[in-house]
This record gives structure tokens, C-alpha cells and sequence, in this order.
């Protein structure tokens, strides 16, 4: 059986360790920024720095683990544990010395999501989750928040790097922003859920996420009293939709309706 608590506690230093990294290198004249999917996609050196920080520190005490990480790394391990990294998320606001970025690690057992860590340098903020034994920030218990309904829900969402992905994510945007209190694009999806997970939003929706954007901030928001399901939008990708659980399902029917 896996130790839950142990898995979680050694993703809590190694996003620490990584972090620390992102903010060392902050400031730096950039000369090494590269495109991956679009133009707008971008990765630079402290992204693959990052993950490979974070990858050799996790195989130095468990080399039978698996790994996947955004850029690249990929590995099937034969313990049943599985890591699901986000080295840097909120890529673009890092390159433009904005706030809103961070390291993500999530750990899989047996296939399902079972701790997260999120760690928000710039504000030395630590997210922590493990399932079954709730979530914190920086060591206090955090909730979702109570509100219920749609017209009170302070709501974030984001974007794709998909010019096409985008123009639906536009549509959608524009029918959810008038009944929503207000809708919130920040740039790092897994600062995102963590901002639902302790009230600071209520809600969040996205399309076309991938596991390493929402893996540590799903364990995070579950554990804090939240619900993260996806549903179908038409015209969209998989949704992923987050919230307390009565808002969620208000978000989400709205979402479907065209
Ligand atoms: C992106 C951010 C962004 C979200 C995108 C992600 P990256 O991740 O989380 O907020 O809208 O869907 O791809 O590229 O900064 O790691
Ligand atoms: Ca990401
Ligand atoms: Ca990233």
C-alpha cells in the first residue's frame, strides 16, 4: 500500500526545490524561448530545467514510479504509482515577468488521482492535498467557497494555444460572462482550481486541459469540499468544470445549453 502522506510530503519539497528555481530565474534576459503547438505556445529553458529537477529528485527515492510530464518526460513505472507534472504552468506569464505561475505535481495510484501539490512562488503559497486527508494552504485547511448561485459566482476560465480551440472558447466565454459575476482569465490552470479550492474563486471551467494542467489542483479542489467533472460543451473539447457542488451543476447545465 501506497503511504499517502509520504508521497504527498515529498511532493510538497520537491515543488518547493522547483519553484525556488522559477524564481531565481525570473528576471533573466530571455534568449532561449521556443514555440511548441502555435506562435502563441510558448517554452523555454527553465520549463525543461524545471522538469528535470523535478523528475531526477522523484527517481532518486523511487525508481519503480512512472512519470508524465509536459515536456517530455515519460516513463512506465511498475509500482502503480504514477507522477503527472507541470513544471512551470502559466508559461506566458512567467515569460512576461507576470505573477500567476507555478509548479504542479500530481501522484496517481493504481490509475486514480490521489495527492496534489501546487506551490505559487511568487507569493511562497503551497496547495497540498492528499485524498481522504483534505487540503491546505500552507499548512491551514481551505474550503471551497458556499456560494450558489450562478449570478454570484466569481468564475475563471481559460484558453487554448489553438487558434480555432480559442474562437469556441470565445463563444462559450461570451455566454457564460452575463449570468456569471464576473469571469476571470489568470493564465496558469492549476493556480486556477487551487483559487476555487479556497474561495478565491467560486467556479472554473476549461476546455482541452491537459493531465498535467489539472491533475494536483482536481485532488486539491476534491479534497476541499469541491466537485471537478467534465462535461460535454457543444463545439468544445471535454470540459472540465470545478465548483462546490451545487454551483457545479448550475455551471455545468448552463455550459450545455446552447
Ligand atoms: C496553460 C495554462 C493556461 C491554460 C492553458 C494551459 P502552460 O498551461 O494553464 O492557464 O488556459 O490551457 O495550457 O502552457 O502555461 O503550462
Ligand atoms: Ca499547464
Ligand atoms: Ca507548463
Amino acid at each position: 500500500m501506497a503511504d499517502l502522506l509520504e508521497l504527498q510530503q515529498l511532493s510538497e519539497v520537491i515543488a518547493r526545490e522547483a519553484g525556488a528555481v522559477l524564481l531565481t530565474r525570473l528576471h533573466e534576459v530571455r534568449t532561449d524561448v521556443a514555440t511548441k503547438s502555435s506562435l502563441t505556445d510558448m517554452v523555454s529553458d527553465v520549463d525543461r530545467e524545471s522538469e528535470a529537477l523535478i523528475v531526477s529528485r522523484i527517481l532518486a527515492v523511487r525508481p519503480d514510479d512512472g512519470i508524465l510530464g509536459e515536456e517530455g518526460s515519460a516513463r512506465d513505472g511498475t509500482s502503480g504509482i504514477r507522477w503527472v507534472i507541470d513544471p512551470l504552468d502559466g508559461t506566458t506569464n512567467y515569460l512576461y515577468r507576470r505573477g500567476d505561475f507555478c509548479v504542479s505535481i500530481g501522484v496517481e495510484v493504481d490509475g486514480a488521482l490521489a495527492a496534489g501539490v501546487v506551490f505559487d512562488p511568487s507569493r511562497d503559497e503551497l496547495f497540498s492535498a492528499a485524498r481522504g486527508h483534505g487540503a491546505t494552504l500552507n499548512g491551514r485547511a481551505v474550503a471551497v467557497s458556499n456560494v450558489t448561485t450562478l449570478g454570484q459566482a466569481l468564475t475563471g476560465t481559460g484558453f487554448g494555444y489553438d487558434k480555432d480551440v480559442r474562437r469556441a472558447q470565445g463563444q462559450v466565454a461570451a455566454r457564460i460572462v452575463p449570468i456569471v459575476r464576473d469571469l476571470r482569465r489568470a493564465g496558469s490552470a492549476a493556480l486556477d482550481l487551487c483559487a476555487v479550492a479556497c474561495g478565491r474563486l467560486d467556479a472554473y471551467y476549461e476546455s482541452g486541459l491537459n493531465p498535467w494542467d489539472m491533475a494536483a489542483g482536481r485532488v486539491i479542489i476534491e479534497e476541499a469540499g469541491g466537485r471537478t467533472e467534465f462535461v460535454d460543451v457543444p463545439g468544445e473539447r471535454l470540459t472540465l468544470v470545478a465548483a462546490n457542488p451545487v454551483l457545479w451543476r448550475q455551471l455545468s447545465a448552463r455550459l450545455q445549453t446552447t
